[in-house]
This record gives structure tokens, C-alpha cells and sequence, in this order.
């Protein structure tokens, strides 16, 4: 227990907050979501704003591609703005208080956009292309692709910001960007299935998480493995692709 007094008004502020976050339910954000209809409105058309910015770039992108190597590196965009209910369950997960800056300031992917590629090299082409955009500002990324995760996912994960045009402003938004191939994107839906089955016996959910992991490394010999047959196709020169470094 602190002992001056302004020591002690933070102590029990920090309480009070603990209190509150352990039993916000969904009640609680629904009351904050209603007092702040219109800001959170806000937030969340913006970040959509920022999230149709950057589907964009990487459709300029992939047809970029599409007239200088004949190929496009893309196979699918996907978009999705986080809902309500992931939001309220991020903040709980992370212990943040419930408050506009909190949620501006912590929660960086309202906006997301997954890019599905069919090849490894082309995630590290496409990343590279649209870091260098002088609008673009990259906030922090994480490469699951060079370092998995333990239980066998991979990904680039960048956390970028674009700036939106609107009336009278200019405002920068952040979104998240997703970078998988399609073997990635695979293994990653049905492990995402498996994680949120509920009551699944726990010796079933270990068997399958073993088993998972060792698609894991399956899939990467995949990637590699196909990566390597368009190498060498290329390097018949009847079939160009672009070569860039993977400086993120
Ligand atoms: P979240 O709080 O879940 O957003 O994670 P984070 O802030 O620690 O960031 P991270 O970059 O690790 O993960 C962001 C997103 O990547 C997640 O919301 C998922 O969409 C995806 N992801 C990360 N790890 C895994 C995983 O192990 N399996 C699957 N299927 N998806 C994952
Ligand atoms: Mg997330």
C-alpha cells in the first residue's frame, strides 16, 4: 500500500479500473458504445476509409505486376473491420481501460487486409512495393514467416498507417496488413476453427495440435518446394518474375 497521499488517489484509481475491467461485460461496452455512438461511428468509417486505401495500392499492385512480369502475385484480398464484440474482447484480454483514446491509441487492427499470395517471394516483393509508398508509414511488423510460431503459424504482419482525405482534413489511420500464401492461409483457417471449438476433450486438442504443427512443417516444404519449381521455370526465361530483397 503507497503511502503519500497522491500515491494512494492513483492506487485506487488503478483498483477502480481493475475492478471495472473484470466485470466489463458486454452490457458495460454496449452503455459506452451508446454514449459514444457518434465518435465510434466515426472511428470505425474512417478506419474503413483506410482499409478501402489500401485494398486499393494493392490492386494497383497487382496489376503492375500483372503488365511488367506477366504474372500476378495476388490470389485473394480479403478486408474485414473488427466487430464490436472483438474489440470489447481485446481490450478485456489486454486489461485496457475503456476509453476512446485507449482504444485509438492500442488497438491497431479495427482495419485489417489479408493478402494471399501463391508464393513466399512475391509476399517479400508486394511488402517491400507498398513500404516504399510515401504515404505509407510503417508502425511495427512482425515476420511469422522467417520465425514461426511455436504452434507452426505463419504470416507478415505489418502494422502500417495511411493517411484518408476527407472534407476539410487530412487523417492518418492505422490498419493491419496480413501477408499469407495460400498454404499459409490454409493451415491458418483450420487452426483458427480448432482454437475456438469449445469442449473439444483435451486429449483430442492436443492430438490435433500435433498433428497441426507437422502440417505446419508440411506446408513450408510446400511453399518452398513449389518457390523453387518457379525458379527454376524462370530461370528458362519463358516465365519472368520480379526479384526484390526482403529489407521490411
Ligand atoms: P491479437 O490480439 O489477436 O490481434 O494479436 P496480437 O496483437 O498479439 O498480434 P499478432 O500480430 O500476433 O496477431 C494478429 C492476428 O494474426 C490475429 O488476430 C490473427 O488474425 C492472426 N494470428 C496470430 N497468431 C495466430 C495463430 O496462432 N493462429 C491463427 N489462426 N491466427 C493467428
Ligand atoms: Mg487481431
Amino acid at each position: 500500500m503507497p503511502s503519500n497521499s497522491e500515491n494512494i488517489r492513483d492506487y485506487i484509481n488503478e483498483k477502480k479500473n481493475e475492478i471495472l475491467l473484470g466485470r466489463l461485460t458486454s452490457d458495460d461496452f454496449q452503455k459506452f458504445f451508446k454514449e459514444n455512438t457518434q465518435t465510434v461511428q466515426t472511428l470505425f468509417t474512417y478506419s474503413e476509409c483506410a482499409m478501402m486505401e489500401v485494398e486499393t495500392k494493392f490492386r494497383v499492385l497487382n496489376e503492375e505486376f500483372m503488365l511488367v512480369y506477366d504474372h500476378s502475385p495476388i490470389e485473394t484480398i480479403k478486408t474485414r473491420l473488427k466487430s464490436m464484440h472483438s474489440l470489447v474482447e481485446k481490450l478485456n484480454r489486454y486489461h485496457l481501460p475503456l476509453t476512446l483514446e485507449s482504444i485509438k491509441e492500442n488497438i491497431n487492427d479495427i482495419a485489417g487486409v489479408r493478402i494471399i499470395c501463391s508464393f513466399p517471394e512475391d509476399i517479400y516483393a508486394l511488402a517491400e512495393c507498398f513500404l516504399r509508398q510515401d504515404d505509407i508509414t510503417l508502425i511495427s511488423s512482425k515476420d511469422y514467416i522467417k520465425n514461426p510460431k511455436k504452434n507452426g503459424y505463419r504470416s507478415l504482419h505489418l502494422i502500417i498507417s495511411v493517411p484518408i482525405f476527407l472534407e476539410h482534413e487530412k487523417r492518418d489511420m492505422k490498419v493491419e496488413v496480413q501477408f499469407r500464401t495460400i498454404a499459409m492461409d490454409f493451415w491458418a483457417s483450420l487452426e483458427h476453427k480448432i482454437r475456438y471449438k469449445k469442449d473439444l476433450p483435451p486429449e483430442l486438442a492436443d492430438e490435433l495440435y500435433d498433428e497441426l504443427l507437422e502440417c505446419a512443417l508440411l506446408s513450408t516444404d510446400l511453399d518452398l518446394r513449389m518457390q523453387s519449381i518457379r525458379t527454376r521455370l524462370d530461370d528458362t526465361g519463358l516465365y519472368a518474375s520480379p526479384h526484390f530483397g526482403a529489407n521490411l
